[in-house]
């Protein structure tokens, strides 16, 4: 099964199942792990997260809330960031 693993820097905070149809952000909620939001539409950058290891698909035109700086430091936005297969996501931001 791929799994979408989230965790607060080495701390696992909660494991789900990949569903590439829904947010990582809402796929946390549903499994009782909070990641701060506003805008949930990639322009405020509050949930952004750090990919610790995986693939996450990003819109190919980047909202105000990301740019390819923040991507190279592991960076995503979870609110508009979809897994197909398994990835380890860090709450902890690579600021
Ligand atoms: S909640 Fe604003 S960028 Fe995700």
């Amino acid at each position: 099964m791929a799994t979408v693993r989230f965790y607060r820097g080495e701390l696992l905070l909660g494991v789900t199942e990949v569903n590439p149809e829904i947010p990582l952000i809402e796929l946390a909620e549903a499994i009782g792990v909070d990641i701060p939001r506003n805008c949930t539409s990639g322009n405020c950058g509050t949930c952004m997260c750090r990919l610790k290891s995986g693939e996450v698909i990003l819109p190919e035109i980047l909202p105000a809330g990301i740019d390819e700086d923040y991507i190279e430091d592991g960076a995503i936005l979870t609110c508009i960031g979809f897994a197909k297969d398994s990835v380890d996501i860090d709450l902890i931001p690579p600021l």
